[in-house]
């Protein structure tokens, strides 16, 4: 089955269960600075998973964009890749288990036509010490659901991964049997954007989840990974295509501290279901295709640069790795840049870069001409365009102008490599800075030290270092995590409310043409970036500051309206630039002083903002943190102007 049809499936079945579809969002998280890139279905959900009233309803289902930047170096097996699109659909305090799981068999079984001989399920064994129960409850339902279809479900309490290898699928079971449903712990049957509970900061939900793999049976399991095989095994013989996950549990500051952590859960107020599925996995084996670069438009894009070279993919494992790499990055790269992701070395702009100059050293390995990379946006572009409108503008110069840059960059690699190598070896800053400054892939460098003869590079304390690095960016993110809009928390919400005061006090002052770019916002302060060519006055400055103190000190009423788009829209609600809205969105308008939200007088407004909350409820309460204070106005780009401001 082609991807748009599997896609056009899942929908049409999410729709007949009554749930409302929305688009996509961006691959450049809207209103969320605690991360670079949207990575998972759930993610632009999360304040409606916390409790907020989503605009849509309580049943949503979508097909969205994700990028993981974390697997960049993962790409290059049967299944890895850093772009997606993940099915997802949500219960916001609807539908539970005993209508997730049976909908997901019925879709995979019937819709698409899977064999239910070939499907394994996992569900969650519990943790005593987070005092969370175990899900027997979902293995009931999954041992109904096999029951009906004449498949006898045993069950396994495989417990860890590390377990399954040692014990495999039949453990504890009579000769002859096997597991169908299998009790992993919160490593692998727990789901939260931290990962499992104890890395998950105060006010993050989280759940148990149950996952369903598909079985190739002519894969034989491979004894690298451990003596047997199961379904969590990294052999490639099962592949995981869903995750249901019950999100109905918040993290909470435990009152008995660290050590005793069995109070740190609390339950949500609603239960949610947060479903992912991956669309090109499901399209895969419902070809029973283990390589999921063989079907759709990876396929179509290693097809076309297949034409310019002689090397064929299936021919040898590093030219097929090469043309999985170089498929898998340029079609994240077109995602990216059509999302409006520009090459750099920082941040969203960095990993674009890293894509492109992967690829390019990729395809001098498959002797593909220059320029050909460029050549992959067109492919996109036709595959993709129908359900992803954003990509109809042509980036395919912008890739050409950064292969031709890297290539540059990569002379002068060159040379530091033969300098590097003089003595005879490549040490573990030498390769770290191949990697990091050049642009060269590790696996590379072994290759280019194997042809010149040189035998000695440690990579091991390349990998070190690279471990080092990563730490501390993962360091970083963490600080941003706990301290952004998605935390919730009291000073994080009254910083968030003084953005919008802010924005509103920018176009008093400098005029209504003035418009938001971009915006961060932690506990400590926020920062907006917004459009206007130059240096703002002490003047203005001042100016903007009184405003925003006045509003304060006034009281002002803080209401959020749900309203049809259009509507908004006439109301000059404030959007973000070039991000998409579903049909009803939900809006916030700050004043008149005696507004409420039975008559919130839409027409006499201080401002009105397209958001998705939260901001207190009266304006008087941000000056319990304290006045408004600009800190920072400083130049961010040509035409764009930031400030970082605080309520001290
Ligand atoms: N949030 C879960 C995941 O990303 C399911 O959507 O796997």
């Amino acid at each position: 089955m082609e991807l748009n049809e599997v896609r056009e499936k899942y929908l049409a079945f999410c729709k007949k269960q009554g749930h409302t579809i929305i688009p996509s969002s961006s691959l450049v998280p809207e209103n969320d600075p605690t991360t670079l890139f949207t990575g998972s279905g759930m993610q632009p959900l999360v304040p409606y998973l916390l409790g907020k009233n989503h605009p849509s309803g309580s049943r949503l289902a979508d097909s969205q964009k994700c990028f993981r930047s974390g697997d960049i170096e993962e790409v290059g097996d049967n299944r890895h890749t850093t772009f997606f699109e993940m099915l997802g659909n949500w219960s916001l305090g609807d539908y539970f288990k005993k209508e997730q799981l049976p909908w997901f068999f019925e879709f995979l079984t019937k819709e698409i036509g899977l064999d239910p001989q070939r499907l394994y399920v996992t569900a969650f064994m519990g943790d005593e010490k987070n005092g969370l129960p175990k899900d027997s409850e979902a293995t009931e339902i999954w041992q109904q659901l096999f029951a009906q279809v004449g498949v006898d479900a045993e069950v396994v309490e495989i417990g860890s991964e590390a377990d399954g290898y040692i014990k495999g699928m039949s453990w504890g079971l009579p000769a002859g049997r096997q597991g169908r449903i299998f009790y992993y712990d919160a490593k692998k049957n727990w789901w939260s954007r931290a990962g499992v509970p104890e890395n998950m900061p105060v006010g993050e939900p989280g759940g148990p989840d149950s996952e369903v793999f598909y079985e190739f049976t002519d894969v034989e399991h491979d004894s690298a990974w451990g003596e047997h095989c199961h379904p969590n095994c990294d052999c490639g013989r099962f592949l995981e295509i869903g995750n249901s996950v019950f999100m109905q549990y918040i993290k909470q500051a435990s009152s008995t501290g660290s050590e005793q952590a069995d109070d740190s859960f609390g339950l949500l107020p609603k239960l949610n279901v947060d479903f992912g599925g991956g669309l090109e996995r499901i399209a895969a084996v419902s070809e029973n295709s283990s390589d999921i670069f063989l079907v759709g438009p990876l396929w179509r894009i290693i097809s076309e640069l297949q034409k310019h070279t002689e090397f064929e993919y299936g021919s040898d494992p590093k030219i097929t790795a090469a043309y999985r790499v170089i498929a898998d990055h340029m079609r994240s790269a077109c995602f990216l840049m059509a999302d409006g992701v520009v090459p750099s070395n920082a941040d969203r702009g960095y990993f674009l870069r890293r894509l492109i100059r992967r690829s390019v050293r990729y395809a001098d390995k498959l002797n593909l001409p220059i320029g050909t990379l460029a050549s992959v946006y067109a492919v996109v572009m036709q595959e993709y365009q129908k359900q992803y409108p954003e990509l109809t503008v042509d980036h395919s110069d912008a890739i050409r102008a950064e292969e031709d840059k890297f290539r540059e960059t990569l002379h002068r690699g060159m040379k530091e490599f033969t300098r590097f190598a003089g003595d005879g070896s490549i040490s573990a800053k030498d390769a770290f800075q191949l990697v990091t400054t050049y642009g060269f892939p590790l696996e590379l460098i072994i290759e280019e030290a194997g042809e010149r003869g040189i035998k000695q590079i440690d990579t091991e304390g390349f990998k070190e270092l690279l471990k080092q690095h990563q730490d501390l960016s993962r360091a970083g993110s963490e600080q941003k995590f706990k301290g952004g809009l998605a935390d919730t928390s009291e000073k994080t919400t009254r910083l968030h409310t003084t953005h919008h005061l802010l924005l509103k006090a920018l176009q008093i002052v400098l005029g209504p043409g003035v418009k938001q770019r971009g915006s961060n916002i932690t506990q400590e302060r926020l920062r907006i970036d917004f459009s206007w060519p130059e240096k703002m006055t002490e003047d203005q400055k001042r100016e903007v500051e009184r405003i925003v103190n006045e509003k304060i000190a006034e009281d002002l009423p803080v209401i959020r309206n749900e309203m049809a788009k259009e509507d908004a829209e006439k109301l000059g609600a404030e959007h973000e630039f070039g991000a998409k809205y579903p049909e009803r969105v939900s809006v916030y308008s700050v004043g008149p002083k005696n507004a409420t939200e039975e008559n919130p007088q839409l027409d006499e407004v201080y401002s009105i903002e397209f958001c998705g909350g939260p901001h207190v409820t009266h304006t008087g309460e941000l000056s319990e943190s304290g006045t408004f204070k600009i800190l920072k106005e400083e130049a961010v780009s040509a035409g764009i102007r930031r400030i970082r401001a605080v309520l001290e």
